[in-house]
């Protein structure tokens, strides 16, 4: 058996192999009103059948003004919730957990999806104010409003209640999007938090945003419901936010109740050199994996499925995730069951050979 097709649990959760679908947006919900569509039962649906351990839905906004753009997935309110539930109830359907990435774009909001314009929406435009931990604007962007503590305090119970309306709808696991220049990763990073509050100042008190959020989801969900953490393990700069320091919130996120810790890297600022290439991120999750107890996931550029099972034999890493590739190969994880050789139960009978009369 290799280790890519062994189940592994979190909490009450078993994902029946170690394929996890990255979080992707799709930019789709057409009357920008946060409403998963068609698409998102169709696209995501479409990936549980090709044999993922677990289905991520994109970046789903926490708060109307956390959108990355008008088009994005959100679950600040019920009726969201429950058009999620059709696309929980596929995922589960066939065999796959499903997760909800929540999120917050904070200072990267209000920006046109790339096939209906481009850059930021201004407020003239049709766009809003994006908030953050910063009145600095991330380069060409709307100008952020800095949220006064009333205002974090308040911006974590959205969180909160999000994760309880994301239960409702049916999903097994919640991720916190702490990534790619996104809120809580503007919160974490000493580039973009300057603040003199509780919330600023020391890596513990930076972290206060991500770990309050963390204590507030898992007194409303209870015990049994997995939460993953995504990090951008570096900003690529000296004076940013770095995998040592990354490691450190992950054991402050364990110590409330963090079970996974996914790890990617960059977005918070511009004109940095990112090493791209086959597993550049593997590094990165393998030096937290060695800091933390909980499982830790790596994705970027794994895209062969010898290059998975290496990374979970040789590496810290239990958990391999997989973003463009499963755009071009829904089916990827049924492929890579044959090309390593493994039998899995969960060819859908529909494609089986044999089905339809000689
Ligand atoms: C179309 C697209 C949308 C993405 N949207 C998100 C997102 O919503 N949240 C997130 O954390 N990362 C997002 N990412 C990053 C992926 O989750 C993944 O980390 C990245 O693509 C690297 O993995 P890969 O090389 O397997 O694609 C997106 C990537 C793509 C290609």
């Amino acid at each position: 058996m290799t280790k890519l097709f062994e189940p592994i649990t979190i909490r009450s959760k078993t994902s029946r192999n170690r394929i996890w679908i990255a979080p992707m947006c799709q930019y789709s919900c057409e009357n920008q009103d946060g409403m998963p569509s068609n698409w998102h039962v169709v696209h995501l649906g479409s990936r549980a059948v090709g044999g993922a351990g677990l289905v991520m839905c994109e970046a789903t906004a926490v708060h109307p003004a956390g959108r990355i753009s008008p088009w994005d997935t959100g679950i600040w309110n019920d009726e969201q919730a429950k058009a999620w539930k059709e696309v929980t109830d596929f995922i589960r359907e066939h065999g796959a957990l499903s997760a909800i990435q929540l999120a917050h774009a904070g200072r990267k909001a209000s920006n046109f999806r790339s096939w209906s314009g481009q850059g930021a929406i201004t407020v003239e435009n049709g766009g809003w104010t994006p908030v953050s931990s910063t009145g600095e604007a991330f380069p060409e962007y709307n100008t952020p409003h800095e949220l006064t503590t009333e205002e974090v305090y308040d911006s974590i119970q959205d969180w909160v209640d999000a994760a309880k309306r994301s239960i409702a709808a049916g999903f097994d696991v919640l991720e916190i999007h702490a990534a790619h220049g996104y809120l809580v990763h503007q919160f974490l990073s000493p580039i973009t938090n300057q603040r003199t509050d509780e919330f600023g100042g020391s890596l513990e008190k930076r972290a206060k945003y991500l770990v309050d959020i963390l204590k507030g989801i898992r007194q409303a969900v209870g015990e049994d419901v997995p939460v993953i953490v995504r990090f951008s393990a570096t900003d690529y700069r000296a004076d940013g936010f770095t995998v040592e320091q990354c490691a450190e919130v992950a054991k402050l996120c364990e110590a409330v109740g963090a079970d996974v810790f996914d790890i990617s890297s960059g977005g918070l600022v511009l004109g940095v050199q990112i090493p791209f290439g086959p597993g550049y991120q593997v590094p990165l999750a393998n030096d937290v994996a060695e800091e933390v107890d909980s499982p830790v996931a790596a994705v970027g550029l794994i895209t062969d499925s010898k290059q998975a099972e290496e990374i979970l034999q040789t590496t810290d890493v239990e958990i391999i995730m997989i973003g463009r590739l499963s755009l071009r190969d829904p089916y990827w994880p049924l492929r890579a069951a044959h090309e390593l050789g493994v039998e899995v139960d969960y060819w859908p009978n529909q494609y089986v050979r044999g089905t339809y009369p000689a």
